[in-house]
């Protein structure tokens, strides 16, 4: 898991579709994946796509440090629950987003669930639409070796794991570490997660906010990657729990998470406004041609006109 959502570089080049939209598409944020920086080429090509596609969106692509570096290290590093305050500090007093009716919002791997976080516990502005790629909802059972022995941050970052997965020390510094999830050693996960277990009220005491922001949502689109052996299991990018002995996948719809509605994800799925996507190949493999359909799809409302009136409708009833 140590280096899941790096970009690299959109892989295929066609010409941007014009929407014929003349108001002001809402605003979108973007939260990158572990290993990625928020000035990296890919994610620069990824908010200019954005533009294009629907012209006039304001992007905003969330960092943790003003350095480049420091944002980076801070994809391996720090507490998520500190973090995920940072960002709603970040949002909330960005001058063109916090005075948006609301935004969209694009995580890619654990910027997804980290997004979503950002919903349930403050989602201030509020996001319309969420879509989340290869993210892991329902957490990870394996960590990913670095992807260069010279990628000293990642190997610091490795080397944590040596104090045990479910230790204060490693649960308040080790990022993955609080989205791991092994049903193997669930009553471990229950006591210590630091982020994973909170977000998805799987602890007895439910927190009822998280609901009510997330059944917000306009639509919360779950992307896959088919072939994805980065994100293990691939399957949770859709909140599906994976039997790692036997394999089994218990679906999200299975699941009491959804059946006893813990999240509001079983509201959202009942209105239609929950989908299950998938992306053809490995982890992060992104092209130009998928994106831009996303981008059409999820992120063209606009601001002003009747769509923000049933939208201010819908935020205050
Ligand atoms: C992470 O930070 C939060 C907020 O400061 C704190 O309550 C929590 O105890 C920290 N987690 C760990 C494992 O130290
Ligand atoms: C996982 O599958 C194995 C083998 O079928 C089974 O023995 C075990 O109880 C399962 N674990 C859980 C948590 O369901």
């Amino acid at each position: 898991m140590l280096r899941s959502g790096h970009i690299i570089s959109l892989l295929s080049v066609i010409p941007a579709l014009a929407t014929a939209d003349s108001e002001t598409p809402l605003p979108l944020v973007i939260w990158h994946g572990l290993g990625d920086s928020y000035q990296a080429e890919g994610l620069q090509e990824v908010a200019q796509l954005a533009e294009e596609v629907n012209p006039g969106t304001y992007v905003h692509i969330i960092h943790l440090d003003e350095s480049d570096g420091g944002d980076r290290q801070a994809t391996f590093f720090g507490n998520v629950t500190e973090q995920v305050a940072q960002v709603c500090d970040q949002l909330a007093s960005e001058p063109i987003l916090s005075t948006a009716p609301a935004i969209n919002a694009l995580g890619f791997s654990q910027g997804g669930q980290f997004l979503r976080a950002y919903i349930e516990q403050c989602n201030s502005p509020p996001v319309h639409n969420l879509v989340t790629m290869g993210s892991q909802h329902n957490g990870i059972f394996k960590f990913q070796s670095c992807a260069s022995s010279g990628d000293w941050v990642c190997r610091g970052a490795e080397a944590l794991l040596r104090y045990g997965t479910w230790s204060d020390f490693v649960q308040s510094r080790l990022v993955p570490a609080q989205y791991f999830r092994d049903v193997e050693e669930y009553d471990s996960y229950l006591k210590q997660s630091n982020f994973l277990a909170d977000i998805n009220n799987e602890r007895e005491e439910k927190n009822a906010l998280y609901k009510k922001n997330l059944v917000s949502l306009n639509r919360f689109g779950m992307f896959m990657f088919a072939e994805d052996t980065t994100a293990v299991p691939k399957e949770s990018a859709w909140f599906a729990e994976v039997n790692q002995t036997s394999g089994e996948v218990t679906t999200l719809r299975e699941r009491p998470i959804y059946k006893e509605d813990w999240l509001g994800l079983r509201t959202l799925d009942e209105q239609g406004k929950l989908d299950f996507e998938t992306i053809p190949g490995q982890h992060m493999q992104l092209t130009e041609k998928l994106l831009t359909e996303v981008f059409a799809e999820y992120f063209s409302s606009a601001v002003g006109g009747d769509d923000l009136a049933r939208f201010l409708l819908t935020q205050s009833s």
